[in-house]
């Protein structure tokens, strides 16, 4: 084995074994409004599930040579937002708008996404994901960094409605090949579902 002191490396080197080996990640596009109510899109694969009671999400969004990117900013102005599921048809549009458009420019329309009405929060969500959940801001935290700098907001999304394409779910349970996800690997490398196999759980 190869040992390495995270300590003794640079920021840059640390972040090639993260995304390297915690892998594949899902992928959440986000949705926020600003201040303004222009409808903000960004992709970020730090996403996960905290807690299924209730249900909560977590999504990390890294700084910017110390600023706060627009996602974080506009969730924890606004303490809601919408997380929607990359999939097959719509991972290119999420990478679209990951683009750095200058502000009060939307990414949603630069992607060719379409705004649909949410029910239960103002943040409006985007058609072309079969999956989304309309959620409020539970808990932001200021994590990481150097100099005393925060690195990233970790924000902590409580679901207050889950929108699902009829499609994909029977009996209450999604169907992994209809969601088809797309999830992120290293570098601009994604995949795709691989094999799926059953092991029984040991009492
Ligand atoms: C597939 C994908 C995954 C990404 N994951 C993250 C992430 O987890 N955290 C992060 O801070 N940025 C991530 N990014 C970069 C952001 O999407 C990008 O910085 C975006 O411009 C932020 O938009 P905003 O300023 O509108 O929030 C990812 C980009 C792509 C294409």
């Amino acid at each position: 084995m190869i040992s390495i002191d995270p300590a003794m490396q640079e920021d840059r080197d640390n972040y090639k074994l993260l995304i390297g080996s915690v892998v594949p990640r899902p992928i959440a596009l986000v949705t926020t409004l600003t201040e303004d109510g222009v409808l903000n899109a960004a992709p970020f694969s730090y996403f996960s599930i905290i807690s299924s009671t209730p249900p909560l999400l977590s999504v990390s969004v890294q700084r910017k040579k110390g600023q706060m990117k627009d996602t974080a900013r506009n969730a924890i102005r606004q303490r809601e937002l919408v997380i929607h599921i990359v999939d097959e048809t719509n991972v290119e549009a999420a990478n679209q708008a990951a683009a750095s458009l200058p502000p009060g420019e939307s990414e949603v329309t630069a992607a060719g996404l379409t705004p649909v009405d949410s029910e239960a929060v103002h943040v409006p969500g985007l058609a072309e994901a079969k999956f989304r959940m309309e959620c409020v801001l539970e808990h932001a935290y200021e994590l990481g960094g150097t100099d005393g700098e925060p690195g990233c907001d970790l924000l902590i999304a409580r679901v207050v409605r889950f929108q699902v394409a009829e499609e994909i779910i029977q009996g209450g349970r999604i169907d992994a090949k209809k969601l088809a996800p797309v999830s992120r690997m290293a570098g601009d490398y994604y995949s795709t579902l691989g094999q799926l196999f059953s092991l029984e759980r040991p009492q």
